[in-house]
């Protein structure tokens, strides 16, 4: 299965580079916006990181500096992640992307809605050496977005081994609610990797990676291990990314408080909610509130990942730890309406009545796929096609199979409407708000509507399980003008 997905992609790569525009021609064809924001260089590159005591790790990581414009639009960050971005709502900005990977790359903006040539499909993958020039305006809301390397069939070996990192959007609507920010807002990024001889991470080995994902023996916080962070009794929100390939936790705070969300992948919800539990799945992206000014000097609250369903044989985990250092000042007070958002009603759907149904089934010989299909670089069917400006159903059917899959969409952010097996998921899953990426759980089938507005071209929707999308759980789908 390796070999045969390893000369398939070597030849889509040969084909590429003999028909030339792909590769050095297309960058041309992308438009550089002028009046822009800012500049940022991004590299990613080889690196030795010091990540357990001894050998350091062979990684890959991005690195960046600002070219021009605010310094503020890139933070480094703390072990192994890429800087993290931060930038307005209509901001203009030019990214270069150069690979020094040592192998094909290019970088996906996660979660945000951008024209085809800025989206990082594989099909604009660059070689080795070679330099990307993004030039974009940022169309979205303020959220917790993230970028990471989308070549096809490496995504998960290059995220894996350190390519990834947050693109955090601000604007007007969220600066109005004043809600925790600077020492008080904490970005945590979760990842597992699997550390081997001499400390070197170990990826893909078997067909058991493949069906079930990789999934590691170390948990990794923010690109390192600083699983506790010393907090004042204050309030704090907590920006969390599920930057895993393929582990899903559900988190719940150890000392019983329920979790205050206000947030999900598109950014604020309408109202907070308060869960007992959450289902927080790769790709996925949560908005915490949470109030430590109650607690005792010395007092630790551990952010729990418990069993997802109580077999008995699983345990909960501490997945961060916050231990309350000293005295607050600042008060704060949960605001419960956060910001208005429309929600699509299912009549303004093309296809109201009639969901575009997506299955999600393993296939003999290939593993884990959308309607027991491949992954083909140029292929859609009609089903894969969307008129300019429509709304639509889709439906992500996997009442057959029994795992968890992230299903996510690239474009413009979707709305979850039903679990058709609802009462299976209730207290497990939180759909309010606007979303990219949906855990569908087994025996469920899940619909979600999407306004297809703005931007023709091809574009992708797949498991985010990486492994499951670099093998074939992922399809084109164009907007078609
Ligand atoms: Cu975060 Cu197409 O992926
Ligand atoms: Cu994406
Ligand atoms: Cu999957």
């Amino acid at each position: 299965m390796d070999r045969r997905n390893f000369i398939k992609t070597a030849s889509i790569a040969t084909a590429a580079i003999s028909y030339s525009p792909v590769v050095g021609a297309k960058e041309k064809l992308v438009p550089l916006l002028t009046g822009v924001t800012g500049e940022i260089d991004l590299n990613a590159t080889k690196m030795s990181v010091q990540m357990l005591s001894g050998d350091p790790t062979d990684m890959l990581c991005f690195d960046g500096s600002v070219v021009s414009g605010k310094n503020s639009l890139l933070r480094s960050s703390p072990g192994y992640l890429g800087p993290t971005i931060e930038a307005r709502a209509g901001d203009k900005l030019n990214i270069n992307f150069k690979n020094q990977t040592g192998e094909d790359s290019i970088v996906h903006w996660h979660g945000l809605h951008l024209p085809e040539d800025q989206d990082g499909h594989p099909s604009y993958a660059i070689e080795n050496g070679q330099t990307h020039k993004y030039s974009f305006e940022i169309e979205n809301r303020a959220g917790l977005y993230w970028y990471h390397p989308h070549p096809h069939g490496r995504t998960g070996y290059q995220v894996y081994h350190g390519l990834a990192g947050l693109f955090v959007v601000r604007d007007e609507e969220e600066d109005a609610l004043n809600l925790p920010s600077d020492e008080n807002e904490l970005f945590i990024v979760f990842q597992d990797r699997h550390f081997g001889k001499n400390n070197q991470l170990i990826y893909i080995q078997s067909g058991h990676d493949i069906m079930m994902g990789k999934i590691g023996n170390r948990l990794v916080v923010n690109g390192s291990f600083p699983m506790t962070h010393k907090v004042k009794k204050e309030a704090y929100r907590l920006r969390l990314l599920n930057g895993g390939n393929a582990l899903t936790y559900r988190l719940q705070w150890s000392d019983g408080s329920p979790i205050h969300l206000i947030g999900t992948d598109g950014g604020l919800l309408e109202k907070r909610v308060e869960l007992e539990s959450i289902l927080f799945a790769p790709g996925e992206r949560l908005d915490v509130l949470v109030d430590f000014s109650s607690k005792q000097i010395d007092d630790d609250v551990e952010l729990l990942s418990i069993p997802i369903v109580d077999n008995g044989n699983s345990q909960p985990f501490a997945i961060y730890q916050f231990n309350v250092g000293s005295e607050g000042k600042k008060q704060f007070s949960f605001p419960n309406k956060l910001s208005s958002l429309e929600s699509i009603p299912p009549s303004e759907a093309v296809n109201e009545n009639d969901p575009k149904v997506f299955s999600l089934i393993p296939k003999q010989g290939i593993g884990w796929t959308i309607d027991g299909l491949p992954y083909e670089m140029d292929e859609t069917r009609p089903k894969e096609t969307v008129k300019l400006g429509a709304t639509e159903i889709w439906e992500f059917d996997l009442t057959n199979a029994g795992m968890i899959h992230p299903m996510h969409v690239h474009g413009s952010q979707f709305q979850v409407l039903e679990r058709i097996n609802g009462p299976y998921s209730d207290g497990l899953v939180y759909d309010g708000g606007w979303k990219d990426t949906v855990a569908v759980l087994p025996g469920d089938k899940v619909r979600i509507i999407k306004k297809f507005n703005d931007h023709p071209g091809k574009f992708l929707f797949h498991c985010h399980l990486l492994e499951h999308e670099d093998n074939s759980m992922m399809r084109n789908f164009v907007v078609e003008k």
